[in-house]
């Protein structure tokens, strides 16, 4: 099964232009705790390369473009957020990297927890020891 999981996030638009909303527990599949926001990145410089133990997070590009790596120690997907209205769960134990942010590249992510440096997994084999024991 595909690591890949969108939630939706319409436009609701009339003549005055975009708006889009992300409710918790509607269409955000958990109740958001904190956001927190990318930008100012370079093309050449991935950023993530981490899981976490328990948060939940979904990632929305709001401007601009950047290729998302999905890896469960199992499988990889890899897919580009390049919209808006494209919202990108990234679930548990899931590890995840960002690449080719184009410069305009405004990445929001909505998070299910606080902060917390102990709720991640920075070492790639720690985290294949991790999820597949
Ligand atoms: P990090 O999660 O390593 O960023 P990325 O995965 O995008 O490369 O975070 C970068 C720095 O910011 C790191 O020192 C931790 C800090 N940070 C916070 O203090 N609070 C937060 O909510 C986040 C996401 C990061």
């Amino acid at each position: 099964m595909s690591l890949v999981e969108w939630i939706k996030l319409p436009a609701l638009g009339d003549e005055r232009g975009s708006l889009v909303v992300a409710e918790s527990n509607i269409n955000v599949p958990f109740a958001i705790e904190r956001i927190y926001y990318i930008f100012n990145t370079q093309k050449d410089t991935p950023r993530g390369f981490h899981a976490h133990y328990d948060l939940k997070q979904v990632a929305i590009c709001l401007s601009g473009s950047c290729r998302i790596v999905l890896d469960d120690g199992q499988r990889k997907d890899e897919v580009w957020l390049d919209s808006p209205t494209k919202g990108l769960v990234i679930d548990t134990r899931v590890w995840h990297e960002m690449h080719e942010f184009s410069e305009d590249c405004i990445l929001l992510v909505l998070a299910s927890a606080h902060y917390s440096e102990a709720d991640y997994i920075r070492d790639y084999d720690k985290f294949l020891e991790v999820v597949n024991g």
